[in-house]
């Protein structure tokens, strides 16, 4: 019924447990700041020896290069122009409106109906989807799947990771329905609901949306710029504990927040070892996003080598 064999399994458990780009666990386990300093120091070093994370992640602000919204409905090539890419590394993050064929968009709205109704095409999915209980009130259900059933959204990813990691590099997919039933807003969740950053080495997302996505349906938020590894963001990572906005040093970081808020139909892009939270249900609602991340395959590896 599901499409996962031995060796997916297998490749998983590697990526995961050994071959992951480092993240905040050992900064957790070691609070020495000459311990966090030497760790921290070796791998932004490596990657620092990356030409586009270069671009991306370790050039100055540009306070004048501030669109985000970019509409590609006369866009019919599905090429992401060097203006959207300027704009990406400079905010941190990217909003493509209208993005893909309606053909598309119906299959990935199809996709969300299975979920839904727990009703699943065979080989449509690599394992029974299921509440990964990352919320204590918000009912959660995660399928994940094959880029391979969407043409133009690889397209597209192919294009965000060859330009930003230097490679093309295969996304795992996840399909996320978030479904909030109790009509009193949701309490904060740490490490989601809070402003938190993903790790502190370069890192980005990709999410779609067949839907609009209003204030009620629990949209990210983030803080424009706060990619940008500089002195500032060093130094927040040195001193942390909790890894997001309730440290001393987040207040250090003045940039603008958005909270991400878009029609149906629209692809956003944001670069997550910046600061990023998923703002609070009020009260009932529904959330229907597609996840796009490299994490399993961009990996220790790429930075050695
Ligand atoms: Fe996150």
């Amino acid at each position: 019924m599901f499409d996962t064999n031995i060796f997916q399994k297998l490749r998983k458990f590697i990526n995961n447990r050994l071959l992951k780009t480092p993240g905040v666990d050992f900064l957790k386990k070691n609070k020495d700041i000459n311990d966090r300093k030497k760790h921290i120091n070796f791998w932004i070093n490596k990657a620092k020896k990356k030409k586009s994370f270069q671009k991306y992640f370790f050039s100055r602000i540009d306070n004048d290069n501030c669109q985000i919204n970019f509409n590609l409905e006369d866009n019919q090539n599905f090429l992401i122009s060097q203006e959207m890419f300027h704009s990406l590394s400079n905010n941190g993050l990217l909003i493509l409106e209208n993005i893909l064929p309606e053909k598309e968009r119906y299959l990935i709205i199809e996709f969300f109906e299975e979920l839904k109704s727990r009703n699943y095409t065979k080989n449509r999915w690599l394992k029974e989807p299921n509440n990964p209980n990352f919320f204590d009130q918000v009912d959660e259900i995660l399928g994940e799947t094959k880029i391979k059933h969407f043409k133009k959204l690889n397209y597209l990813s192919n294009q965000l990771t060859k330009e930003i990691y230097g490679k093309v590099v295969e996304p795992t997919v996840q399909f996320r329905f978030l479904n909030q039933l109790d009509s009193q807003e949701e309490k904060q969740v740490k490490g989601a609901t809070y402003l938190h950053t993903d790790r502190f080495l370069p890192h980005f997302k990709i999410y779609y949306s067949p839907f609009e996505i209003t204030v009620k349906d629990a949209p990210l938020e983030y803080m424009i710029s706060s990619h940008k590894i500089n002195d500032n963001f060093i130094n927040y990572y040195l001193n942390a504990r909790n890894f997001d906005e309730t440290d001393r040093l987040f207040n250090n970081f003045k940039q603008k927040k958005k909270i991400i808020c878009v029609p149906q139909n629209t692809l956003y892009v944001a670069l997550t070892n910046g600061f990023h939270r998923r703002t609070v249900f009020k009260g009932t609602g529904s959330r229907s996003l597609l996840f796009l991340q490299f994490v399993q395959r961009f990996n220790k590896l790429d930075y050695l080598l």
